[in-house]
This record gives structure tokens, C-alpha cells and sequence, in this order.
């Protein structure tokens, strides 16, 4: 057995499936390319069948990445596969991975499938997806709840096709470590042909042990794979948090004994790519990624750190990318600077005029904010109006009053299909005040679900503002998230953002998972 550990990430494919944090193609483009700067082994760059938009994402990151494997799910049916291995033809790694639940509970009640019917699809599965492609994964989906027996047959006789990395979901997160290491150890030992795949975890996070369970799958079952999204990402409680993964097996080598191939300088610039274009805050106390995981508040732990690090810090925040966060651009910084800037962060913007536009915005920016950091201009190309031709709404002017002892104001002034509108409103703050205006004109009857700000770079009142307002309307969910130094127009412009994705009526095939 060897001593690599593959990283799977599957932020742009399980993660994306967290409700409001489905991205545009070039969104998605943007953060697989930070993906393959983390080295991760191997991108799940979309659910190619599931919608037009998918498949194009998927395409446009095989056609991009050349280190990393790049793949596709597919469920387990000629149609889907086919899709899968159309949109992987540009990639010089391709990977399709196709499932099919095998627990008594999705055969009966979701699939409405037989054990032999469903053993037999994921043999036919396998042996299409071969003819395909020379790199394939199978997943029996809530694996961990399946009948062991079974699961045992249907895994020899996948491997048997050909499948050349055997995955085993815990898709409900119900699993506790040992037992989940030892479901697995427990089944490579009874397959015959066990050591002709590579044995991989997939863990959701509902009892929150989706990191334990995941180690527990590699220490104790065996497994050379680990199935992990950027932050947690994911619908419910989340996925294996890659993070926490990879700085377990780094920190703990003496423990785990494995090498992985990951950049970790490259962490935290993906933890916040991916926070800033999902519109998913990290919590301040999450590990390693967190704005308070290097923090020593306490003056007795302060006083051990100037004395010796190790005293209490079993990592370095330089080494998880902390110290990336530089100032880079400033007001004089010309067209020129600021496209290497583009380029060295992996921003590709399609035309000439997408690049004037963001150019445009950085000037705007700079004037009014004199140090520019790299999560500035992160924010400044998600905008919308910068890579977006079909942006619907958009905001054009703010102003708002507010005063002790009155009831706020705000006039708000923007776009709808290009017909200029102006609306006002009083409020509980300005916040309120001005999304009262916008809804009081456009009448869209959405559901706020969510609303947060947070500091684009922590530690300034001179940061900006990124706003993350999440919309319920006729049972979809989106998030938009939008920045400016000054917060009122930060929320006008998620807000604003949020009903552009919901004004783009863009739906997808819900992956099984
Ligand atoms: O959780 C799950 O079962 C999945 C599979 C599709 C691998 O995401
Ligand atoms: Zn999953």
C-alpha cells in the first residue's frame, strides 16, 4: 500500500450543492484553477448532466487544468456518463465517477430498484464509463448504511469492470470513527480483488465527525483517498473540511505516517475565494482557516508564543497561507499592474472590455481606499457587473440618512433591464431602509433568509464591507454577496446581486448526494 494521499476536492460539485452557493461557470473556472495552485490530486469540477451551465464549467476546467485530474460525476446510466466523458475531452487527467445508492432505505424508497437490478446497473455503469476513460470512480451512495455483504458484491464486481478508485459514502453523516474505519478496513479485507482500486472516504459532517471519520477511513480502514471541500462546504452540515484534513495528516505525520502533494501556503487564499464567491462566511473560530485560529488573546498564551511558538501554536499561520494577505495595488498602480495582478490570482476575464470594466472599478475603489488586498480584487471581479453580460438589476446611486433619535432613510437608485429606477424608504437603519426601497419598486415578493457582513481583511475598520444576503423565492435559494467600503452599499449590492441569480432562471438536476 502506498504512502501518497490522494486529495479529492469536491467543493465545485458536493459543496455547490449547499443551498444558494451555485456558482457561474467562470466562477467555478476561477476557484479550480486556485484548486490546482493547492495541488490538490483531483478537481470534481461539476455534475455535467445536471444542466447546460454544468457541463459547460466542466468543460472549461478540463480544458484549463493540466496538473490536477479533473472529473465529473454521472449517475450510474449511459446518458449522464456520456455527458461526463464529452465534457472531461479537453483535460490531459480525466476521471468520471459514477454512483448509484446501495442501501436498503434509497433502493426501495428512492430508487424503487431491486438489489439485483442495482447490482447490475453499477456493473453496466462501470464497464461504459471504462470504454470512456481509463481513470474511474464508483461510489455506492449511503455506502455506510448499506448491507455489508452486499456492498462487498457489488464492489468486487465494479472493480472487476474496471473502477480504479472504490469510494464509500457516509452520505448522511451517521458514522463514528472506529466503526467507520473499521467498515471500511472490514471490506477491503473480505473483497478479493480489493487491491486493484484505491479505497477512498467521502464524509458529510451532520454529527460534525466528517474529519474524524475521514482519518479513522485512511488509519484504521486503509483508505488512500480522502473526498474534502474548501472550508466544509456542503449541503446540511457540510463535507470533510480539506483544511482540516490535510493539517491533520501534516501536523500528525508522525501519527499518520502519509505525504501529501498540497501546497499548504495555498489554503487560506481558497478558503476565502471560496467564502467570497459563495457568499459562505467562515466562522471566526474555525481551524486553521479562521480568523481567530492564530489569535492569542490570553495573556499567559501571548506571553508563551514571544517566549517560544511552539508553546502553544502546533502550526505556523504562514505555512496555511496567512501571510498572503499583502498589500498589493494602490492608487498609482496602472492597467498593466493590475492585469498581472488578474493573471497571478488566476482571474481570466474573457474580453477587453470585461477588463476595462474591472479596471474601471479598481480606480473607483482605489480613490476612496488606499491599500487594495488581494480579497479586494477578488471581490471586485466577482461582481457581477464586471463578468456578467445577462446582469438584470444593478446598482447605480445610494444615499441614506440616519440620525440618533430618527427613523433612517435611503433613496436608491439602479437599473432593471436597463430602465433606470428611484426608490426611497425608511427603515429600522439605513440597511433596512435601503432594501425596503429596492423591493418597494420591484415587488418580488422574495424571502430574506440571511443577511451578514464581515470584513473583507480583518483587522481595519478601513476594510471593506462584503455583504451576504441569502433569497428564498419559488422554492429556489441564492446567495448574493456584494462589497464597498461603506456597508449600506455593500447591502444594496447583494441584495441586488442575490436577485440577479434569481432573475437567471438557471436549474439544475439535483446530484443524489
Ligand atoms: O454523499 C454522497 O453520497 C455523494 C456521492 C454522490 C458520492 O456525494
Ligand atoms: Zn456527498
Amino acid at each position: 500500500m502506498t504512502d501518497q494521499l490522494i486529495i479529492f476536492d469536491t467543493t465545485l460539485r458536493d459543496g455547490e450543492q449547499s443551498p444558494g452557493a451555485s456558482m457561474t461557470r467562470d466562477e467555478k473556472l476561477r476557484i479550480a484553477r486556485q484548486l490546482e495552485r493547492l495541488r490538490v490530486d483531483v478537481i470534481e469540477a461539476g455534475f455535467a448532466a445536471s444542466s447546460n451551465g454544468d457541463f459547460e464549467a466542466v468543460k472549461a476546467i478540463a480544458d484549463h487544468i493540466k496538473e490536477s485530474t479533473v472529473c465529473s460525476l454521472a449517475r450510474a446510466n449511459d446518458r449522464d456518463i456520456s455527458r461526463a466523458a464529452e465534457a472531461l475531452k479537453g483535460a490531459p487527467r480525466a476521471r468520471i465517477h459514477t454512483f448509484i445508492a446501495t442501501s436498503e432505505l434509497h433502493m426501495e424508497k428512492k430508487l424503487r430498484m431491486t438489489r439485483d437490478q442495482v447490482f447490475e446497473q453499477a456493473k453496466q455503469a462501470v464497464r461504459f464509463a471504462r470504454n470512456l476513460a481509463g481513470d474511474i470512480e464508483f461510489s455506492p451512495e449511503d455506502g455506510y448504511r448499506s448491507d455489508p455483504d452486499f456492498l462487498c458484491w457489488v464492489l468486487e464486481a465494479v472493480i472487476n469492470e474496471g473502477a480504479t478508485t472504490v469510494n464509500i459514502p457516509d452520505t448522511v453523516g451517521y458514522a463514528v470513527p472506529e466503526l467507520y474505519g473499521e467498515f471500511i478496513r472490514s471490506l477491503r479485507e473480505r473483497i478479493p480483488n480489493s487491491d486493484k482500486a484505491v479505497w477512498s472516504v467521502h464524509c458529510h459532517n451532520d454529527l460534525g465527525m466528517a474529519v474524524a471519520n475521514s482519518l479513522a477511513g485512511v488509519k484504521i480502514g486503509g483508505a488512500r483517498q480522502i473526498e474534502c471541500t474548501i472550508n466544509g462546504l456542503g449541503e446540511r452540515a457540510g463535507n470533510c473540511s480539506l483544511e482540516e484534513v490535510v493539517m491533520a495528516v501534516k501536523t500528525r505525520k508522525d501519527h499518520f505516517g502519509l505525504t501529501l502533494a498540497i501546497d499548504t501556503s495555498q489554503i487560506v487564499p481558497a478558503s476565502r475565494m471560496v467564502s467570497q464567491t459563495t457568499g459562505f462566511v467562515v466562522q471566526p473560530n474555525k481551524a486553521v482557516v479562521g480568523a481567530n485560529a492564530f489569535a492569542h488573546a490570553s495573556g499567559i498564551h501571548q506571553d508563551g508564543v514571544l517566549k517560544a511558538r511552539d508553546t502553544y501554536e502546533i502550526m505556523r499561520a504562514e505555512d496555511v497561507g496567512w501571510s498572503a494577505n499583502k498589500i498589493v495595488l494602490g492608487k498609482l498602480s496602472g492597467r498593466n499592474a493590475f492585469r498581472q495582478r488578474l493573471q497571478e490570482l488566476g482571474v481570466d476575464l474573457d474580453s477587453e472590455a470585461e477588463v476595462n470594466a474591472a479596471f474601471a472599478r479598481f480606480k473607483d475603489l482605489a480613490d476612496r481606499k488606499s491599500d487594495i488586498f488581494d480579497e479586494d480584487i477578488i471581490a471586485l471581479v466577482s461582481d457581477e457587473s464586471v463578468t456578467s453580460e445577462q446582469e438584470h438589476y444593478r446598482l447605480l446611486a445610494l444615499s441614506q440618512h440616519s440620525e440618533t433619535g430618527e427613523r433612517p432613510q435611503a433613496s436608491v437608485v439602479f437599473t432593471a433591464g436597463g430602465v433606470e429606477h428611484k426608490a426611497s424608504s425608511h427603515g429600522n437603519g439605513p440597511v433596512d431602509a435601503s432594501l425596503k426601497a429596492i423591493e418597494s419598486r420591484l415587488k418580488t415578493g422574495a424571502e430574506l433568509l440571511l443577511y451578514s457582513v464581515n470584513a473583507i481583511t480583518s483587522g481595519s475598520t478601513e476594510s471593506q464591507g462584503e455583504v451576504t444576503v441569502r433569497l428564498q423565492h419559488g422554492g429556489r435559494v441564492v446567495n448574493g454577496v456584494g462589497a464597498d467600503p461603506d456597508i449600506v452599499v455593500a447591502s444594496a449590492k447583494a441584495y441586488l446581486s442575490a436577485l440577479n441569480k434569481l432573475h437567471s432562471k438557471l436549474e439544475r438536476v439535483a446530484a443524489q448526494g
